[in-house]
């Protein structure tokens, strides 16, 4: 099949290069020259694991190339992925202007019947807004379709490549037929292709998205009221979570949850279920728990230091929303740097993927070190905010001999108490007992 894609970020790079591979014939679209430049080389512009070999390979092998040239893309195409950005708005709803700019232009630029697909995370309606867009500027026949992404940043291509499900909304039979055939060959092992309605395919992402931001946020709240009770929520996860109807999954408590999707997609179904006078009154709770989560961390620092971290220097491990991506965007390091900051708190930081990312966003307000250790070096503390895998079992002795008290402050629960206080640390977590 001849597939356009528009928007070649996280979404929109990781779905070209898929399809690519599965022997389709991509052209991936962007505005973004400097990007372009990087791709065309055959370079991955965002650490995802799997990414480049990919990339390059479908590039050489002539079925993936990269382009500004849209009006060109979508003349040689009969399937056009929308894979543009919707960040929030100022009211909170999630800002469309890309989406539907890029779907006037391709009514404009339309020679024959196509499909358009939205991967956007996009509000209910926003289908039925491009189709009068489209429609308005061209005399070509088209379906559009609503095709949600559930792909997670540093395991994408593993999720778009064997997906637990794939969601495809259209009212036209044509349009589900091309796109049952495109994805035939990601669900040959039985993982169900989905088919429904526009409305309830857009509504689909929001409410998993919020759902999973309810469930990590539900599990915070629970950690919170350990520490009170003289509970490890370690223990509770586990004992909560072989109940199949909850399942394990997202159920670890941390710092809060950030990234470029739940803290908008929370926001926006806000939004949208306000619209409707239906309000999701749970999402609001959600979010203003999310917002003390991330601090959380501070305020237990700054109880150990008698209450004033004036002067004090921290070392701080991982700055990324998560492991395995060097996506910065709500990570919850941002708010935690921001606050320390606040408190007169210098920072020595290190993340194995996101420290280009973190300078370019921070400046010299924090200082960058080369590796975990070097972040250790004469600091009052360590705090621990991504869970990166060579985190996860550091050289314990080092760290008490780089620090200048021992004390490790965890985000991530990724260190056992008992362990770190028999090596002499004074070790707090998220959750873990009194
Ligand atoms: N990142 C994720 O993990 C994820 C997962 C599922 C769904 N989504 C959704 O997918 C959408 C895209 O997210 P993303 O993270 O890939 O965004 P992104 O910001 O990483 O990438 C968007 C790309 O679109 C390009 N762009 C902007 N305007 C353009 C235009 N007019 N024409 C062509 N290109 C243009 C930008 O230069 C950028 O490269 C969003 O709606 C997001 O909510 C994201």
């Amino acid at each position: 099949m001849k597939i356009s894609v528009i928007g070649t970020g996280y979404v929109g790079l990781v779905v070209g290069t898929c399809f690519a591979e599965s022997g389709n014939d991509v052209i991936c679209v962007d505005v973004d020259e400097a990007k372009l430049k990087v791709l065309r080389k055959g370079e991955s512009p965002i650490y995802e694991p799997g990414l480049t070999d990919m990339l390059k390979k479908n590039i050489e092998e002539k079925r993936l190339v990269f382009t500004n040239d849209l009006e060109s893309a979508v003349k040689k195409t009969d399937v056009i992925f929308l894979a543009l950005p919707t960040p929030q708005a100022e009211d909170g709803s999630a800002d469309l202007q890309h989406v539907l700019e890029a779907s006037r232009k391709i009514g404009k630029y339309m020679n024959a019947y196509k499909v358009i697909v939205n991967k956007s995370t996009v509000p209910v309606g926003t289908g039925d807004r491009v189709r009068d867009i489209v429609a308005k500027e061209t005399k070509h026949s088209f379906d559009v379709v609503s095709n949600p992404e559930f792909l997670k940043e540093g395991a994408a291509i593993n999720d778009f490549m064997k997906p637990d499900r794939v969601v495809i909304g259209s009212d036209s039979a044509k349009a589900l037929a091309v796109m049952s055939d495109l994805y035939a060959p990601f669900v040959r092992t039985g993982n169900p292709l989905i088919l429904m309605d526009i409305h309830s395919s857009e509504l689909t992402k929001y409410a998993a998205n919020a759902f999973l931001a309810t469930k990590v946020t539900f599990m915070n709240e629970v950690a919170n009221l350990c520490e009170r009770v003289g509970a490890d929520v370690d223990m509770v996860r586990k004992g909560m979570g072989t109940d199949v109807r909850i399942g394990s999954q997202f159920l670890f408590a941390g710092v809060g949850y950030g990234g470029s999707c739940f803290p908008k997609d929370v926001s926006a179904l806000l939004n949208t279920s306000r619209s409707y006078e239906c309000e999701l009154h749970i999402l609001d709770a959600v979010e203003e728990a999310n917002k003390r989560q991330k601090l959380v961390l501070v305020n237990k620092m700054k109880k150990h230091f008698g209450g004033s971290l004036k002067g004090r220097t921290i070392a701080l491990w991982g700055l990324a929303f998560k492991p395995n991506t060097d996506d910065m965007r709500e990570a919850p390091a941002l708010t935690i740097i921001d606050a320390l900051r606040r408190e007169g708190v210098r920072i020595r930081a290190f993340d194995p993927a996101a420290m280009d990312e973190a300078k370019r966003r921070l400046g010299k307000v924090v200082k960058f070190v080369e590796n975990n250790y070097d972040a250790v070096k004469g600091a009052d503390a360590l705090l621990v905010v991504t869970e990166w895998n060579e985190f996860r079992r550091p050289d314990f002795d080092r760290i008490k001999s780089l620090l200048k008290e021992p004390v490790v402050f965890g985000g991530r629960n990724i260190y056992d108490p008992k362990v770190m206080k028999e090596k002499g640390f004074t070790y707090y977590g998220i959750g873990r007992g009194r």
